[in-house]
């Protein structure tokens, strides 16, 4: 390997590898997307377009036809392709919700729709995407599908409320933590590679195997993120660093910090996360004592062992250029700057 191209260059180069032995089922999701986002009612697609135009990684219908893939989907791919779409809007759907209780300003790089638009506006049009998405995964047929990705839907909201319940607790355990970031976020990409899978037709063991690889990836990726919130630039993210802590939400990050630097800024912590009053300077303090405390690099090296799981949950499918993809997409979860 040439020794100038760092791990996080390489593990973005296989993911563009994975978008390029994806295209052609990417872009009948896309056109499932677009064509399922219209609506009479002007602002809907006006709204959506904002967002979905704006790209994402649309790493979630990746997985799902790259599992369908993996898991030996032949010619007859077209119910994991609208799978696929269905996984996206509900991502999409989930995004406007959380960036209004969040109160995110940017999103994809954008200003973010509920500022444009108006919260109302906003969460109704997720309720569309929602429903959209219901729609999509009832034409494949697959009551199998639509099972797991109602489950998963309810799980993330879930999710979301349990993390809104324990925000400002800066002796919330890894386990709870954990817990959430599974519902909000592992959920998806679980039910993501799975009902691709079962949209492929594949066996239990590779339906099995799939869930598992999505669930651990989908924690490792939500690991990164949350390390990536102090220590990564908002220029690349599309959107803004600084959010989490401004929230006051306690993520592992910010619960590592707060350990080991229990006796010397106990004081900052309580009064910028438990009671909630911050300065404009306060975040840049608060990078210095994550970064510094080395809770950062401890976030990752847990990403980095989901992402293991993730790659060792492949083992039982057979070999192939998707299996091998989606090992290295693990990686990326982890390396990712954006
Ligand atoms: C954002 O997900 C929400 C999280 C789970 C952190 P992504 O980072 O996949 O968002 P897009 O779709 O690429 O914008
Ligand atoms: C991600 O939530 C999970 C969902 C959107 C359900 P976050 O609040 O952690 O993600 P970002 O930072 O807004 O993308
Ligand atoms: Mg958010
Ligand atoms: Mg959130």
């Amino acid at each position: 390997m040439d020794a100038a191209v760092s791990p996080a260059a390489r593990d973005k180069g296989d993911v563009e590898a994975l978008v390029r032995l994806a295209q052609a089922d990417m872009t009948a999701v896309d056109a499932h997307i677009i064509a399922r986002m219209q609506s009479p009612v002007p602002v809907i697609p006006k709204l959506a377009e904002h967002l979905i135009a704006a790209g994402g990684k649309r790493l979630r219908p990746l997985i799902t036809v790259a599992a369908a893939r993996a898991a030996g989907a032949g010619d007859d791919i077209e119910a994991s392709r609208k799978l696929a779409a269905a996984v996206e809007f509900i991502h999409t759907a989930t995004l406007l919700h959380d960036d209004v209780v969040d109160g995110s300003e940017l999103r994809r790089g954008k200003v973010a729709a509920h500022l444009i638009w108006g919260a109302p506006t906003s969460l109704l049009v997720g309720d569309f995407l929602f429903a959209r998405a219901f729609e999509l995964m009832v034409e494949t047929d697959s009551m199998r599908a639509l099972g797991i990705l109602a489950k998963a839907s309810s799980v993330i909201a879930e999710g979301e409320v349990l993390q809104l319940t324990r925000a400002h607790d800066l002796n919330l355990d890894r386990d709870t933590y954990l817990e959430i970031i599974t519902a909000k976020t592992a959920e998806l990409f679980a039910a993501a590679a799975e009902s691709g899978a079962v949209g492929a037709g594949a066996d239990d063991a590779r339906v099995g195997a799939l869930r598992a690889y999505g669930l651990n990836l989908g924690i490792a990726f939500q690991l990164a993120d949350d390390a990536l919130d102090y220590g990564g630039a908002s220029a690349a993210l599309g959107k803004n660093a600084g959010d989490d802590f401004n929230e006051g939400k306690a993520t592992l990050p910010l619960l590592l910090a707060v350990q080991r630097t229990r006796g010397r800024e106990d004081a900052f912590w309580e009064r910028t996360i438990t009671k909630g009053e911050r300065t404009e300077d306060d975040f840049r303090r608060a990078r210095e004592l994550v970064v510094g405390s080395g809770a950062i690099g401890a976030t990752l090296d847990l990403a980095g062992d989901y992402a293991d799981a993730a790659k060792a949950a492949l083992a039982t499918l057979p070999d192939s250029e998707w299996k091998t993809a989606l090992e290295k997409l693990a990686d990326f979860a982890v390396s990712r700057a954006a």
